[in-house]
């Protein structure tokens, strides 16, 4: 089970970090869970309302003097009675990193904390991100994840490109029309369904008109209603609080949307499913509600997320663009557009590296002590209790200023190897795991599948964009110009 290439020992010591022959003190965990119900509420209502993540998070940090201590985390009170909201976070790299050994942490159904959604929402089956590396399950479906990913490596980009074809004629028609602006939000998610139909399951979203119309819509309610309790939207307050992470959702209200999206699969992704019955020994349905997991929660979601970051940051770094404009064409003046090719990128792929340390896509990750252990910080030592739950926040790990330099400021070539930035790629973890210097992801760990084909994909984007237009100009998550190359 134990996968030691991503244990905490291998992460070799940054340039800042303490001399590694000082023996760090030993401290008691800071923080406290407060009285019962008191406790968690307030925390919850620092979280979601009265902070946001980021500030409650930053202002504990703060307060302990202490990247490790002990607070609660939402959901909590009134109708959250079955769930543990205390944990202890972890927010500098080196303690992050005891979230990566599997001989460390278990990761059984600690998605998204204490707080699981209805297996309802997932067919009745606790699909692959919620199972532990003990589990023979996870094996069997982290293999066939990454098996999918494999194969469609070599459509991959011709498919995400005949989709990006549709999307931008359709965003300049739309900017020709309005003459201002064309949001992206929109044709992003229908994209990026289309696209990841296509290439993970095999499933051609186009051919049927419900799905082509709607399933990115589908996908959005189904994910909304099962993380509203863990997530901050912060425009309602304090309805927010009253309505929105009170108590879960009930499942039946996307039960028709979510039996439409299963359908689709399981008509458009036969051999897909097939392969799941016959290679990795899993049943029809397994196979069908982990693919719709896959689809919808890792890939649709996940990406979402991200490319709305990427293009954001592209449109506030509008200095540099004429640098990544020459990197890609000079890069694309003998070959087409593939993953080969957006590996020479130094730029682009620096870029789309810091915008992941910028913002990861998903900010938390959780891990159960197996058994006590020693956890250590770049400061000190902390004893850690069997069973209790480890809380990572990524968008302050990832500015840990003893890794990082300036790590509140986007450097867009940081990672470049031409600055040997490429090392610092051994800390960035929005995979649940370092981009660099282990064996990467594997049914031995936690870590994405697409721990690859995200930042591929990404760079894969901004190279098309520079190939295709001369100017580009984005605002508010819409683009504001667009100048096709000439
Ligand atoms: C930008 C897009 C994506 C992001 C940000 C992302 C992020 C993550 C993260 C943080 C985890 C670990 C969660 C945890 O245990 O706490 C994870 C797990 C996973 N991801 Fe991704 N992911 C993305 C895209 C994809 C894609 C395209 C696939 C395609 C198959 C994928 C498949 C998986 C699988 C199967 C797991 C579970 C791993 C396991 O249980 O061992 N992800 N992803």
């Amino acid at each position: 089970m134990m996968n030691a290439s991503l244990s905490v020992a291998p992460l070799t010591p940054p340039p800042q970090s303490p001399s590694p022959s000082a023996t760090p003190p030993r401290l008691a965990i800071p923080g406290s869970y407060g009285w019962p119900v008191i406790g968690p509420l307030s925390d919850r209502l620092q979280y979601f309302w009265l902070q946001g993540p980021k500030d409650f998070f930053a202002k504990r940090a703060e307060k302990y003097n202490s990247t490790v201590f002990r607070t609660n985390v939402p959901p909590a009170f009134p109708f959250f009675t079955g769930v543990n909201p205390n944990v202890v976070a972890v927010l500098d790299v080196k303690s992050f990193s005891h979230l990566f050994d599997m001989d460390l942490v278990e990761k059984s159904n600690v998605l998204v904390g204490d707080f699981m959604p209805s297996v309802n929402y997932t067919g009745g089956f606790r699909v692959c991100a919620y199972l532990d590396t003990a589990e023979t399950k996870h094996a069997q479906i982290k293999d066939f994840a990454l098996d999918i990913l494999k194969r469609s490596s070599s459509t991959w980009v011709s498919s995400m490109t005949t989709n990006l074809d549709a999307m931008f004629d359709s965003i300049e028609s739309q900017l020709t029309t309005s003459g201002s602006s064309a949001s992206y939000l929109f044709p992003l998610q229908e994209f990026l369904f289309a696209f990841l139909s296509l290439s993970l399951l095999g499933a051609d979203a186009l051919a049927d008109p419900e799905i082509k119309k709607s399933g990115h819509i589908m996908l959005d309610k189904w994910l909304a209603l099962q993380l509203l309790p863990t997530i901050s939207i912060n425009i309602l307050q304090p309805l927010e609080e009253i309505f929105l992470h009170s108590f879960s959702y009930p499942f039946w209200l996307v039960k028709s949307d979510y039996q439409k999206l299963a359908n689709f699969i399981e008509n458009g992704a036969k051999e897909t499913i097939e392969r799941a019955q016959t290679e990795f020994k899993l049943s029809k349905e397994e196979a069908i509600h982990n693919l719709l997991f896959m689809l919808g929660f890792n890939a649709f979601g996940g990406f979402f997320l991200f490319l709305i970051s990427l293009l954001s940051n592209l449109g506030e770094q509008q200095s540099i663009h004429e640098e990544l404009r020459k990197e890609v064409r000079a890069k694309l003046s003998n070959s087409d557009l593939s993953f080969e090719a957006v590996k020479e990128m130094d730029l682009v792929n620096s870029f789309v590296y810091e915008t992941l340390r910028m913002a990861p896509p998903v900010p938390q990750q959780y891990g159960r002590a197996r058994k006590d252990f020693d956890l250590h910080s770049h400061d000190a030592v902390y004893e850690i209790k069997k069973g209790e739950l480890l809380c990572g926040y990524q968008p302050q790990v990832m500015k840990d200023p003893k890794i990082f330099e300036n790590p509140e400021v986007f450097v867009y070539n940081r990672f470049s190897k031409e600055k040997r930035g490429d090392e610092l790629l051994n800390y960035l973890f929005w995979s649940n795991g370092p981009q660099k210097g282990t064996t990467g992801p594997s049914a031995s760990n936690k870590q994405c599948a697409a721990m690859d084909a995200v930042p591929q994909t990404a760079a894969v984007l901004l190279a098309y964009l520079f190939q295709r237009y001369d100017e580009i100009s984005i605002s508010s998550n819409s683009f504001t110009a667009l100048t096709k190359a000439k």
